[in-house]
Formats: C-alpha cells, sequence, structure tokens
C-alpha cells in the first residue's frame, strides 16, 4: 500500500537515512528495528511527511489521497495535555481533523473503548500509566480512521505491564489496519510483526517477513525429553558422525546437528533404532533477538 524508494536525509556530516527502500503491505504489520541512532525516526518522520527527504519518493499505491488522510501517526515522544482527560484529548485531536464537535465526541468514545480506556476517559491524563498513555496516544492516531498506524518507539519506554498493553492493542488493531511500528525492544516486535526490515547507520540493511527469518537462521539444534535413561541416549548420540555436541540440560538432551537436513534424519532414525521413550522432540527455536545480534555484527 505504501511504497519509500531511494529516500536519504542529512544532517550536516550525518546520513540518518541513506537510500531506504520499503514496502509496506495492507493486512501486515511490519517492524522497523535497530539501535539507537540508526535512523528509525528520521525515516518514520520522512514517510508521514513531517520531514521531507534530499531524494527519494515516498507513494500510496492505488490511491489519489493525499498522505495524510491515510496515515494516523504516533510519535517517539507524543506530548500530551496532562489537565485534559483522555476523552478531551481525543475530542481535541478529532476537531484538529476538522471533524464537528458532535462527531469528535462520538468518535471519542468510540476510540476510549477500542483502546481500553473507556473506564478512565473522564480522568485526567496526568493520572495516566505510560501504558494508558501510549494507548491514549494510539486512540489519537486513530481518529481520522487511518489505513496505516504508524508507531515510533511505542513500548521502549514502558514497563513490561505497559508493553504488554501496547502489544495486545497492536495485535488487535492489525487486523483492520497496517501497522508500521519502530522498536529497538524485540521481544515484543517478534509477537506482533509480520515484516521485518533491520536498519543500521541509516541503512536499511535486511527485509524479510518474520516467518522466513525464523526459518532462514533457524539453528540444528534439537532438544529431546525422554522417560527413558537419559545418559544412554546421551552416548548414543555421541556416538554418531553427523552429532557435533551432546549437552545434557535438565533432563534434556540437546543435540548439535553439522546441519539441518542431517540433523532432522537422524535424530528421527536414532531415537527409532534404540527404541528411545521420547516424550517430546523438538528443532531448538531462535529468537527474533539472536537474529538480530547476528545481522548487526556482520
Ligand atoms: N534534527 C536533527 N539534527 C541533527 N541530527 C539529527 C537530527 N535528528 C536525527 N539526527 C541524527 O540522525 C541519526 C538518526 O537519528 P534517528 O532517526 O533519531 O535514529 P533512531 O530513531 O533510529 O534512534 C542520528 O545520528 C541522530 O543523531
Ligand atoms: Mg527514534
Amino acid at each position: 500500500m505504501l511504497r519509500v524508494t531511494g529516500v536519504q536525509k542529512t544532517y550536516g556530516k550525518t546520513t540518518a537515512v541513506d537510500n531506504a527502500d520499503l514496502h509496506i503491505k495492507k493486512d501486515r504489520c511490519t517492524a522497523l528495528i535497530g539501535p539507537n541512532g540508526a535512523g528509525k525516526t528520521t525515516l518514520l518522520s520522512i514517510i508521514t511527511g513531517l520531514l521531507k527527504p534530499e531524494k527519494g519518493q515516498v507513494t500510496l499505491s492505488g490511491s489519489q489521497k493525499d498522505r495524510r488522510e491515510v496515515i494516523g501517526y504516533l510519535p517517539q515522544f507524543p506530548q500530551f495535555y496532562n489537565w485534559m482527560t483522555g476523552r478531551e484529548y481525543i475530542r481535541y485531536a478529532g476537531e484538529l481533523f476538522g471533524l464537528s464537535r458532535k462527531v469528535a465526541d462520538s468518535r471519542a468514545e468510540e476510540l476510549l473503548a477500542v483502546t481500553g480506556l473507556e473506564k478512565s476517559g473522564t480522568k485526567r491524563i496526568a493520572s495516566y500509566s505510560g501504558g494508558m498513555k501510549q494507548r491514549l496516544g494510539i486512540a489519537q492516531a486513530l481518529v481520522n480512521h487511518p489505513e496505516l498506524l504508524i508507531l515510533d518507539e511505542p513500548v521502549s519506554s514502558l514497563d513490561p505491564f505497559g508493553r504488554r498493553e501496547v502489544i495486545e492493542l497492536m495485535e488487535k488493531l492489525k487486523k483492520d489496519t497496517a501497522i508500521l511500528f519502530s522498536t529497538h525492544v524485540l521481544g515484543e516486535a517478534e509477537q506482533v510483526s509480520d515484516d521485518v526490515y533491520m536498519m543500521k547507520n541509516g541503512k536499511i540493511i535486511m527485509e524479510s517477513t518474520l516467518a522466513d527469518l525464523k526459518k532462514n537462521y533457524a539453528l540444528p539444534v534439537f532438544l529431546i525429553e525422554t522417560k527413558g535413561e537419559i545418559q544412554e541416549l546421551a552416548e548414543a548420540f555421541q556416538g554418531e558422525n553427523w552429532v557435533e555436541a551432546v549437552e545434557l540440560d535438565g533432563g534434556k538432551l540437546r543435540i548439535h546437528a553439522a546441519n539441518m537436513t542431517q540433523g532432522r534424519d537422524g535424530v528421527l532414525r536414532l531415537l527409532r533404532d534404540t527404541n528411545a521413550l521420547y516424550t517430546k522432540v523438538e528443532a531448538e527455536s531462535v529468537s527474533l533477538e539472536d537474529i538480530f545480534v547476528k545481522v548487526m555484527d556482520r
């Protein structure tokens, strides 16, 4: 639905965004991940139209509309009027978009419900927790019924409870709205993302679906649980030429294979040949954080 091509932005000698290409798809949640200073905020500001790139384009596909009508945006450091109530704040945002007071009011009511703030709508923002403020910020970003919601570091400043609140809200919203969000907190990114872009020194250094990433970075490591004699089974694996290492880890066997194919075949064959009383066999999963560290290091 939105394409970024060859976008560049420099501040003095710093190239904040360097020839970035991005393709945001409908019905998908896209994560832009990278360390501090990678250029995420600059790139998102360019996509929203707040900042002009020196080179490159941002284009909406299949729509003649102004980009600002299609995008809802929550900045990295949103400013709230703490003396307002949550409800007043959303109404105010709606009025800024040209909604009449009456329409803005009912939209505020709707969005308080969507973001789980219906009980807090009449309380002053000053009394809100971090997670509540961030959800209010998302409600504000949704006021114009955007097709694409852009969230800059929506969970980075929150404690684990706040993070969970916001991630659960994003999971709910992504069913109806495309989401593009930046983060350097990867545990959460993993939970909601479909597509992933990694950014470093202004450059997009990796793009993939989350599913492909996990497949491509999967390690040939297998976990086995057994009701039988675990030491014996460990020794049997040790004797195989495709096995590189065997670890005994609290009642579990961790088998490091030379590669995925040999590992998969070998594990199953050996379990069968030894009539092992196994209760569980699985390939060890790799986290987005592990992959991120690898990609950033190379
Ligand atoms: N207004 C600005 N003036 C000068 N340098 C800036 C400005 N905004 C960002 N930068 C620089 O651009 C780079 C990218 O920053 P930013 O987009 O905020 O990264 P991120 O959001 O990934 O942390 C950093 O080196 C930062 O110092
Ligand atoms: Mg930033």
